[in-house]
């Protein structure tokens, strides 16, 4: 076993030897899924929390499938509003949470580190569904998963990573994954939407769509996070569209089979014509969002051995 963490709190961690070992384990929740009868009982009787203090619709959804695949008990709290306008800590919700002795807290929250923070004051495992601007690291597993599924390989791949570098937490995790996965990796976009340390990241960067998409084998599109924008980062969504936003003209610069990748929501017609979203032919989408219950499985699975073992050690 590869995969001895008691948390997936991000990539950065992960050997390459544990993310192939949790990608081969999501092929075999991905043939499950296809399946009239999607039930195993991996997690029976084991309490799953997903704490969202962010709003979410996929993500969390497609954490609380997995888990009911598993056969745990789900609770999804949606903490934007009550406690915390109550002034309530963070760690206090931790606390709380903690004493009602959950097996497995799946937690996004708005700032980088937080859910660091979190796995270290409560006993159970802990998994990162997004913080900040920092990881995603579930999202950064689903999208090798579908890669790797379209190309045949994870490895020697050219992959173009396009749009709001700067704010996005699915960019970081994915250069690190990829990057360990020995790729090629692309950075394209505005520069006001490129993160300053870039050239730490040791990867190429372009500020022409045409010039960066020539001869990739993977276009990942990314959201603007306007909400973690406080103005002035693009000029307007029309001339965005026009100079960021992947419409086939500029998709035709990539080889002739590339793929398009968006981890959603989407904004058609600022990011990405929805037309090219829709092709199936080209587009992986949904194909992303399939791979998501998988891979979430399949960590949630790994985990709770891990977290079993050491659970018992404890009490021996
Ligand atoms: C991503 C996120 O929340 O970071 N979305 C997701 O997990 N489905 C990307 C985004 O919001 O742009």
């Amino acid at each position: 076993m590869s995969f001895t963490q008691k948390h997936l709190l991000g990539i950065e961690g992960l050997a390459q030897s544990a993310i192939l070992e949790i990608l081969d384990k999501a092929e075999k929740y991905a043939d499950l899924n296809l399946k009239t009868h999607k039930r195993v009982d991996v997690l029976a009787g084991l309490t799953q929390i997903n704490m969202f203090f962010e709003n979410s619709t996929r993500t969390q959804a497609s954490f609380e499938l997995a888990g009911k695949r598993l056969g745990a008990d789900v609770m999804n709290m949606q903490l934007q509003g009550s406690s915390i306008k109550k002034g309530e800590t963070l760690v206090d919700t931790a606390l709380t949470l903690n004493a009602m002795r959950p097996d497995l807290l799946v937690v996004r929250h708005p700032h980088s580190g937080a859910v660091d923070l979190l796995a270290q004051k409560v006993n159970c495992s802990v998994i990162n569904a997004g913080d900040g601007q920092h990881e995603h690291p579930t999202q950064a597993l689903l999208d090798a998963l579908t890669i790797r599924r379209a190309k045949g390989r994870l490895h020697r791949l050219n992959i173009a990573i396009c749009g709001d570098i700067a704010h996005s937490r699915v960019a970081r995790s994915n250069l690190l994954l990829l990057g360990k996965m020995e790729n090629r990796i692309r950075l394209i976009g505005p520069p006001t939407l490129m993160p300053s340390q870039i050239s730490e990241f040791g990867v190429e960067v372009y500020h022409d769509m045409l010039a960066g998409l020539k001869d990739v084998d993977v276009v990942m599109m990314l959201r603007l996070q306007k909400e973690r924008m406080d103005g002035g980062f693009i000029p307007s969504e029309r001339e965005y569209f026009q100079r960021y936003g992947l419409d086939f003209k500029k998709l035709s610069h990539a080889k002739d089979d590339a793929i398009v990748m968006h981890p959603g929501p989407m904004n058609r017609g600022v990011e990405i014509d929805g037309d090219i979203a829709d092709d199936v032919t080209r587009s992986v989408i949904q194909e992303q969002v399939e791979m998501g219950v998988a891979v979430r499985m399949a960590i949630m699975e790994l985990l709770s051995k891990n977290y079993s073992t050491k659970h018992k050690k404890l009490l021996s």
